[in-house]
């Protein structure tokens, strides 16, 4: 701790004494929260902010901040990445990510199962960026091919849809983009680095709402991609640019998130395992979709890319979506919530929360029924998800 003179007046006292600098005091086992907009420069940071941007000094929190940069190396080497930049959402992880490698006038091939706030911005908003998007469902390899063949500058996909987890085929995918010369990016929400790592199957960039499993928490909003250093370089500076930074306070909450991501992940997995299976032997349950249950779409796929699980159970039950809002409210230990990744299970329905906008139609055609509850399992002890599950199942019936 820097002791000031004492001759300096109070309100100097009050402003400034009390300041810890790294390397001396305390050596904390939790880092220290560096809130802090501004560090003090000397001439070595005017050199480097002249020579290279300001790369390794510490001058603006926007541009660079201790704590943000101490959790992105932490989520570059959970990726295997040699870099990653974290953002205020996963949205603002998205549209800067996808604006930052798409120039304007240059075109993105997106598949057509996407988050609906990511589908919405580009439908609405990504023309008027001057840039030209087109979709494909994702497990259409040829029509992907044909979409390829004017080479656009990037695809994008999600590597598990919402809610019917129909799997990205990544290594097949990457490799078409390559061969045309696009980048590949995947939006890997709903499987974190313990269930699939993206960039060893050859996609690019890897982003996250880490909101969700990466934060653990409900506590935080924030994003983040992940991938070669050149790349995530240009999208910082878009990132710098447009302020979709994370606050340094968000970083700590999220960096203490990460610490259990491992076991929080692994044990949500099995819970949504016994879930499924469950849910599969009930009576009244029409559907269910898990990546561990026999009739799961993508199962070869997923053997052939290592998924380690999934923490999402869909499943449809009869009487539409009526009997499933009853359902949902009847249970006690599961909340009722649109999210999921979290260590509490959260249960919604899509036609009413992530697919409200989407038409009926539309949801058949995605395989989203009357009465499809997405569950996103937590942490909770399995038995008493079971029997939460099981009361309800019976009082709607
Ligand atoms: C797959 C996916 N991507 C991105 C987002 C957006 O993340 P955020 O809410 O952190 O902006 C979500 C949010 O639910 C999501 O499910």
């Amino acid at each position: 701790m820097k002791q000031i003179r004492p001759q300096f007046e109070l309100s100097t006292t009050a402003v400034s004494q009390g300041r810890r600098f790294a390397g001396s005091g305390p050596r904390p086992i939790v880092d220290a929260i560096y809130t802090s907009v501004n560090f003090d420069l000397d001439d070595d940071d005017y050199r480097d902010i002249q020579e290279t941007g300001g790369e390794r000094s510490w001058y603006y929190s926007r541009n660079r901040n201790p704590t943000v940069e101490s959790v992105e190396e932490k989520i570059a080497a959970l990726e295997g990445a040699e870099s990653a930049v974290l953002f205020s959402s996963g949205m603002a992880a998205i549209t800067t990510t996808l604006l930052s490698l798409v120039p304007p006038g240059g075109t993105l091939v997106a598949a057509e199962e996407l988050y609906g706030e990511t589908s919405a911005f580009l439908r609405q908003q990504f023309s008027d960026f001057g840039r030209t998007v087109r979709f494909v469902a994702v497990d259409d390899l040829a029509e992907w091919k044909r979409q390829l063949a004017d080479s656009p500058s990037l695809i994008f996909v999600e590597s598990l849809s919402n809610p019917m987890l129909r799997l990205a085929n990544l290594t097949a995918l990457a490799s078409l983009a390559h061969d045309v010369g696009a980048k590949a990016v995947v939006d890997a929400t709903f499987t974190p680095p313990p269930m699939l790592k993206p960039l060893e199957h050859g996609f690019d960039v890897v982003l996250h709402s880490a909101t969700k499993y990466l934060n653990g928490h409900s506590d935080v909003t924030a994003g983040v991609a992940s991938g070669k250093k050149e790349t995530i370089d240009l999208v910082r500076q878009s990132s710098v640019v447009f302020g979709s930074t994370l606050l340094p306070q968000g970083a700590a909450l999220l960096d203490r998130g990460l610490k259990t991501l491992v076991i929080r992940t692994e044990r949500a997995c099995l819970n949504a395992e016994i879930i499924a299976d469950y849910l599969e032997s009930k009576s009244g349950v029409e559907a269910v979709t898990h990546p561990t249950i026999g009739s799961y779409a993508d199962r070869d796929l997923a053997d052939e890319l290592g998924l380690k699980g999934a923490a999402i159970v869909t499943f449809c039950v009869s009487g539409g979506d009526d009997r499933a809002s009853r359902l949902i409210a009847d249970l006690s230990v599961i909340h009722e919530a649109s999210s999921l990744g979290s260590v509490e299970s959260l249960a919604c329905l899509p036609s009413r929360t992530s697919h409200s906008a989407v038409s009926e139609g539309q949801r058949q055609q995605l395989g989203i029924l009357p009465g499809t509850i997405r569950l996103s399992v937590g942490i909770e002890d399995s038995s008493d998800l079971l029997e939460d599950l099981e009361a309800a199942l019976q009082i709607t019936s």
